[in-house]
């Protein structure tokens, strides 16, 4: 389905429509924003060209959003919504233009409802206080990405956000029970509601997690809450190489008889590269590879129990070193480690190229085997971390000091894409699409799917103007 689209420019005109319809002040053409509002944190070296809004808007209700797309849709003027600008695959960038709608105004929480479990949001909250909200009432928000004392929950919603508790609780759509939306036309809408369970026609709520702004925009979310786990104990254990490591997490599951909230794997080279980061000696920086393995429970004597048995069990597996951290402070200096990885490999290296892979997890030990023949044959280094308790790892593999990095980058990208096809695997797990993977579609879904994602897509944004050149290239 090779189609094309136009779009027009924001003229004056359209600036003056916006300024009364939302206000002038929740209106900006500042040269300075346009620019920091026009990328998230990807590199801009990983893309060829400038991608620059022609327009900010920061509405305050569904109903300036509403406003905002009636306007945009009449005048053909793409929309590219955005969180926070954490997102790791240009999701946010503004490819042609147009108007950029930031949500850092609309940040309520409007509801905690303890009857039936639920909290209700505006979508830019930042997610951490989602979870500060719900312990504040001895309950639990689930998601948990990375990036949450900063990212939106918005972004998370639109790119099904991952994080370190997806094992036990699932990604961020498995929390999401109900969404306001304002269509392209500027309809709203709700899709789901305060309802466990729904198979009243198609289940649009879950379609949106992961759809990165392009069939809807998010205006409110209900949230699902369990009851906050009284205690938790988080295990390092290190190990003598990654092999060992890896090999050891599904016996967790399955020997130990738990499903801890968190399993996250470390190489050394992530454990060196956080430690130089962090400047001081970090538990387990010498090991080969570590585990972070994360339990709960309201019994800390059960818990205890249940910690013994996966720390005698890791030293069973290989494990020489396992560090209990069952306080505040001891907790935060081990995910700490693991929280300062992607920053530590940006702020040593600017040539790179940062992978989200998924493998179903029995094939986990045969990618990471994969990546270390592939890169090790071309010369690279490269750092593997991730979520290991779920097979979605992620590789960031460091360009050669060359003038071909993209190309030679380009060719290691290509053989680790083949091998995780070839393990049943796919492109990203919880990073997303966006800009940054789009060219990389076909290599993992056939023709028929794209063009099934065109059709949705078209379904809800006839004239593709809701964050348009994202997900699928359209002229194929
Ligand atoms: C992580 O697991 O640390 C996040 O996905 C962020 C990242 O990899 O950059
Ligand atoms: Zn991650």
């Amino acid at each position: 389905m090779g189609l094309s689209f136009s779009y027009n420019r924001v003229d004056q005109e359209t600036v003056s429509l916006l300024k009364s319809a939302i206000g002038k002040n929740n209106v900006s053409s500042d040269e300075e924003k346009l620019l920091s509002y026009s990328h998230d944190e990807v590199p801009s070296s990983a893309y060829e060209g400038t991608h620059m809004a022609e327009l900010l808007v920061f509405p305050e209700t569904a109903g300036h959003v509403s406003e905002i797309m009636k306007i945009a849709s009449a005048k053909r003027i793409p929309v590219t919504p955005r969180g926070a600008g954490t997102g790791l695959s240009g999701g946010a960038l503004p490819a042609f233009g147009g108007i950029v709608m930031s949500f850092e105004k609309m940040n309520r929480i409007i509801e905690l409802d303890e009857k039936n479990l639920t909290i209700t949001v505006e979508p830019g909250v930042v997610t951490s206080e989602i979870s500060k909200m719900a312990a504040a009432h001895d309950l639990l928000y689930a998601g948990d990405p990375c990036s949450g004392d900063a990212s939106f929950i918005g972004g998370n919603i639109a790119e099904n956000a991952g994080g370190n508790k997806v094992v036990k609780y699932g990604a961020t759509g498995a929390q999401v029970l109900a969404l306001e939306v304002v269509l392209a036309d500027g309809t709203i809408t709700w899709f789901g509601g305060k309802r466990r369970k729904d198979v009243t026609g198609l289940d649009f709520t879950h379609l949106m997690a992961g759809s990165e702004g392009t069939l809807a925009i998010i205006t409110k979310a209900v949230l699902k809450l369990l009851p906050l786990p009284r205690h938790s104990a988080d295990l390092l254990a290190a190990f003598p190489d990654p092999e060992t490591a890896i090999a050891f997490v599904p016996q967790i599951i399955k020997k130990g008889g738990i499903v801890p909230a968190s399993i996250e794997f470390m190489d050394q080279k992530a454990l060196s590269l956080a430690e130089k980061y962090l400047n001081y000696p970090v538990p387990a920086g010498e090991a080969g590879a570590a585990l972070i393995i994360q339990l709960e429970g309201n019994d800390p004597e059960i818990l205890e129990k249940e910690y013994e048995k996966i720390g005698n069990l890791s030293k069973e597996n290989g494990a020489y070193e396992v560090y209990v951290a069952d306080t505040r402070t001891t907790k935060e200096r081990i995910w700490q480690v693991r929280k300062a990885i992607p920053e530590a490999t940006s702020f040593f290296y600017s040539r790179y190229t940062k992978e989200d892979l998924v493998v179903p997890t029995d094939r986990v030990p045969d990618l990471l085997g994969k990546i270390r023949d592939i890169c090790s044959a071309a010369n690279l280094e490269w750092v593997t971390y991730g979520h290991a308790g779920d097979g979605n790892m992620h590789c960031t593999v460091i360009g050669p000091p060359a003038d071909n990095w993209h190309e030679v980058l380009r060719g290691v990208q290509e053989k680790i894409y083949s091998a995780v096809i070839e393990m049943g695997g796919t492109l990203s797990g919880e990073h997303g699409i966006g800009f940054k993977r789009k060219s990389d579609m076909k290599l993992f879904l056939d023709r028929k799917q794209i063009e099934l994602i065109k059709r949705v897509k078209l379904a809800f944004d006839p004239d593709n103007i809701l964050n348009p050149g994202k997900m699928v290239e359209w002229d194929q």
